[in-house]
């Protein structure tokens, strides 16, 4: 069928769901809310009333894949679409907006992220890993929990840092820059939660937006400043960016290397930590996972210290992976933006009108998932997987706005999840799942304290 150019006749209104109903369970626990959307939804696209507000919910995987991909012309990724333009001002314009400036930097970019390219960044990777992860021994011998965010933020960005950014970036920095975003992440809530309030208009939370903003700048653009004299021989992302050219053979300015720096330490650092701090608690909840998936390590890795090698083996490990980015897929919300006036699922849809698509509500909709609440990997076998629509399951995104590090984030955390259990026996304090906490990405409600025990020194090199 090919793309209809005028709104097709026989398209209806879509089925609304009115502002008394949307903000009071938005406002309580607005996980749990969206999902109830999308049960509601129940394989339509509907609109949701907030305020002067009011977009299209699009929940169907067959809806999603036209809006992400076969369709990717029709609806935009708005850059400056109300619900990511608070974070807009953080990012600028580049690899996470639209239009000819992310393509040019979806260009520049893309080569530092093939399959390839992965595979070989695996084996100091590895290393880095390993010596970071050592560093547990301490609170382990002592008897002290730890904190698992603060502990993987530490694990991650030294791993990153090193691969992708040539160590440029230190790891204090690194972690001031998380500390940074994490001021980000939970500031913008108020505006996320309301997003029709003008930018004029002040939110709670703006002045600590604006100081973290500054706080970032402050560490990065003079490491993008300096960069630039030695970019000729690296292949990190700054020196990547600084090489880089736009369509018309020009080099990007200062101010886009900023921004596409400052958008690639935020998509590489926060996304894989807050996915794995969920692993700690269902572990816990659920002990024969906890079983199978020691198990697997223990065989697959042994006494060795953990390399790319032992990756293709770690099938089980990788399953728990899948189950996690189903019910935590950090990137939870890809709004778009209709280019003209159209028609999706037989519903009306008018130039400009917003439509949210999230993974985090068709990943946990019983239509399309047996009771979606359960943590259980075994969905992820590969002959489960193959029987499900391709959109049932995105949380990388589709399209011509995929999620550039999908391989690199399983490859580091089949990394990271071996090294940990291949070392320790861990145990979660306190309550069991935390609840969700929307933010711009999906975090923990409460921190994640994880009691140690060394069984393993690390192997000799
Ligand atoms: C090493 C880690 C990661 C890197 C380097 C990375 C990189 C990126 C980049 C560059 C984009 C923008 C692509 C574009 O618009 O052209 C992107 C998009 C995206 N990423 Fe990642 N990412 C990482 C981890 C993750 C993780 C762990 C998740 C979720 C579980 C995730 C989910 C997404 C989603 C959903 C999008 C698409 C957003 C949209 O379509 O509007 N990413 N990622």
């Amino acid at each position: 069928m090919g793309t209809p150019h005028t709104v097709p006749a026989g398209t209806r209104r879509a089925r609304t769901v009115p502002l008394h109903q949307v903000v009071p369970g938005l406002a309580r626990d607005p996980a749990r809310a969206l999902v109830g959307f999308g049960e509601r939804a129940d394989g339509e696209v509907i609109r949701l009333h907030l305020g002067s507000f009011r977009p299209y919910l699009v929940s169907e995987p067959d809806h999603v894949q036209q809006v992400l991909k076969d369709r990717a012309e029709d609806f935009a990724r708005t850059g400056d679409g109300a619900f990511w333009r608070p974070l807009g001002r953080l990012f600028g314009e580049g690899i996470l907006g639209a239009g000819p400036i992310w393509a040019d930097s979806r260009r520049i970019l893309q080569p530092l992220f093939t399959a390839r390219r992965v595979e070989a960044l695996m084996a100091g990777m590895a290393e880095t890993i390993a010596e970071a992860v050592a560093e547990l021994d301490e609170p382990a011998r002592a008897g002290r929990p730890v904190d698992m965010l603060a502990e993987q933020a530490r694990i991650v960005c030294r791993a990153i840092m090193r691969a992708l950014f040539a160590d440029r970036i230190s790891v204090p920095d690194a972690l001031r820059i998380m500390r940074a975003q994490d001021a980000i992440a939970t500031s913008v809530i108020p505006r996320l939660l309301v997003p029709f309030a003008p930018m004029w208009l002040p939110m709670p939370g703006d002045r600590t937006f604006r100081d973290a903003v500054r706080c970032i700048d402050e560490i990065l653009v003079p490491i993008v400043r300096e960069a630039r004299a030695t970019a000729a021989d690296g292949d990190d992302i700054i020196a990547t960016l600084w090489r880089g050219r736009t369509a018309d053979g020009q080099p990007l300015d200062e101010r886009r290397v900023r921004n596409d720096t400052v958008s690639m330490v935020a998509v590489t650092t926060e996304t894989t930590i807050n996915v794995l701090a969920w692993l700690w608690p269902h572990l816990k909840q659920s002990p024969e996972i906890a079983a199978r998936l020691q198990e697997e390590i223990d065989r697959v890795v042994g006494g060795d210290r953990v390399g790319p090698e032992h990756l293709p083996r770690l099938r089980y490990t990788r399953m728990v992976l899948d189950e996690l980015v189903r019910l935590y897929p950090v990137g939870w919300l890809e709004p778009r933006e209709a280019t003209r006036s159209t028609s999706l699922g037989g519903v009306r849809i008018e130039a400009g009108a917003t439509l949210l698509v999230s993974p985090l509500i068709t990943q946990r909709m019983a239509r399309h998932w047996e009771r979606p609440e359960v943590f259980d990997p075994e969905r992820f076998a590969p002959e489960r997987a193959r029987s499900r629509h391709r959109y049932a399951f995105f949380p990388f995104g589709g399209g011509p706005h995929q999620c550039l590090g999908m391989h690199l984030f399983y490859q580091e955390a089949l990394l990271i999840v071996a090294n940990l259990l291949s070392r320790y026996r861990l145990t979660v304090r306190g309550p069991a799942v935390p609840d969700v906490r929307l933010a711009a990405a999906l975090r923990p409600g409460s921190r994640v304290l994880l009691e140690l025990r060394q069984v393993r020194p690390l192997a000799a090199a």
